[in-house]
């Protein structure tokens, strides 16, 4: 099948490749020149794991072109996705000038019947939208139908999500426009879900909303195990094993952040007040989840004041592990606070230092865990990637000037922490 995908973001990106993997012509189309180029050298704008294999595959078959000509992808197109990004408003709300400029160049270009895809994350209503959009400003009187299809992929295992979804979630007008997704989709041979649009763009939300609701509860529970003595993630493994809740997204810590929970849990938010409908339930998880870097660093300023000149290691920096990710990372938000307190700062990450270096202003970047430490008067660990469960906490201990891990992903266990000689303080437990 013919398909463009407007958008090499992320999921742009690895959609279009699965795509052209599984046999399909794909034009992937872009208006940043910059990253067009970038993909047509075989460079990636991202960093995923088995993207930049499965793009060179594809481009060197012929099926994956990378181009920033829109009319060529659209007018090739049968089915044409819209993957641009949907970044939050200062009030939360989702920012649709992008869908919206793309909507209006699809309508100009549109020659022949389209299907046209949403696959941003775009709240409920935004299928119409995009809908009334395209018959505006279309040139004939030339049929299309609008569907909504989310992603679900996660960052770091982006591929993997995308050829084993556990659904597919296609919101269509009418069944009959469903048979091509499904032909698209039919090769994965996963479960598949046909709704009417606005459900399929609830579902997304909802997902997400759900998933941001599991970590802050378990967060909550944290802070109470702190205070009664409880270890959070003995309380966590009895909760998971009750198979209605499910051992999943049950990981206590400094929180969720990265460019899918934090957005989606504040543009749901920004619908339900749109609709007038009560939403402190979401306000409760949000709160809850803006509070976790404040109170970490409460806990480190309690136990090392003055920070003044205290030299602290960050291990970790990406949002999450195998990424290269530092939207809405937790890093950013520790290492300012602690900046304010006047702490030198050296960090390091196993992959997302080059994005850092453009971010972070008066930090060390160090080649490994063990140069952050050196000199360090406290080690605190923000992102839990599997490198820094591995460090030789003994040769870490020699390294430093002081004795403390600030432990944010409980990755570490405290007997193991303590009797390489170090003072250990983690998340939800004593
Ligand atoms: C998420 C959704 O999982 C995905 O379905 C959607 O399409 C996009 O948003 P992503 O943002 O890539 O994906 O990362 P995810 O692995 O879900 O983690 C999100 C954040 O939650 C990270 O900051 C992670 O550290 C945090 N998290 C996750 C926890 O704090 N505890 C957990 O138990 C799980």
């Amino acid at each position: 099948m013919n398909v463009c995908v407007i958008g090499v973001g992320y999921v742009g990106l690895v959609t279009g490749a699965v795509f052209a993997d599984l046999g399909n012509e794909v034009f992937c189309v872009d208006n940043d020149k910059r990253k067009i180029d970038m993909l047509n050298r075989g460079e990636m704008p991202i960093y995923e794991p088995g993207l930049k294999e499965m793009v060179k595959r594809n481009v060197d078959d012929g099926r994956l072109i990378f181009t920033t000509n829109l009319s060529k992808g659209v007018k090739t197109a049968k089915v044409i996705f819209i993957a641009v990004g949907t970044p939050p408003k200062p009030n939360g709300e989702s920012d649709l000038s992008a869908v919206e400029a793309v909507a209006k160049e699809i309508a100009l270009n549109l020659d022949d019947y389209k299907i046209v895809v949403n696959k941003s994350t775009v709240p409920v209503g935004t299928g119409n939208l995009v809908r009334n959009i395209i018959e505006k400003h279309r040139r004939s009187d030339v049929e299309f139908d609008v569907v909504s299809n989310p992603e679900f992929l996660k960052e770091g295992s982006a591929i993997a999500d995308c050829l084993n979804p556990d659904r597919i979630v296609i919101g269509v007008p009418n069944h009959h426009v469903a048979m091509a997704l499904l032909e698209l989709y039919a090769p994965l041979e996963r479960t598949m879900l046909i709704t009417d649009v606005e459900s399929a763009e609830v579902i997304k939300y909802a997902s997400n909303a759900f998933l941001a609701t599991k970590i802050s509860f378990i967060n909550f529970i944290a802070n109470l195990c702190e205070r009664a003595g409880a270890d959070v993630s003995l309380v966590a493994k009895g909760m998971g094993t009750d198979s209605r809740i499910g051992k999943e997204f049950l990981q206590a810590g400094l929180g969720y952040g990265g460019s899918c929970f934090p957005k989606d849990t504040l543009s749901l938010l920004h619908t339900a007040k749109k609709f007038g409908e009560d939403a402190s339930i979401l306000e409760s998880v949000i709160a809850i989840n803006q509070d976790r870097v404040p109170r970490f660093v409460r806990r480190i300023i309690a136990r090392l004041k003055p920070l003044n000149r205290k030299v602290i290691a960050v291990l970790g920096l990406a949002f999450k592990p195998n990424t290269d990710d530092l939207r809405d990372a937790k890093s950013l938000e520790i290492i300012k606070a602690l900046q304010k307190k006047n702490a030198v700062i050296k960090v390091y990450d196993p992959v997302a230092m080059d994005n850092a270096r453009s971010i972070l202003k008066g930090v060390t970047f160090c080649k490994n865990a063990y140069e952050a430490a050196r000199g360090a008067d406290a080690l605190i660990v923000v992102t839990d990637w599997n490198e820094f469960k591995l460090l030789n906490l003994e040769k870490l201990h020699q390294e430093m000037r002081g004795n403390f891990i600030f432990d944010g992903r409980n990755i570490y266990s405290k007997e193991r922490v303590e009797s390489a000689g170090f003072e250990y303080h983690c998340i939800g437990k004593q």
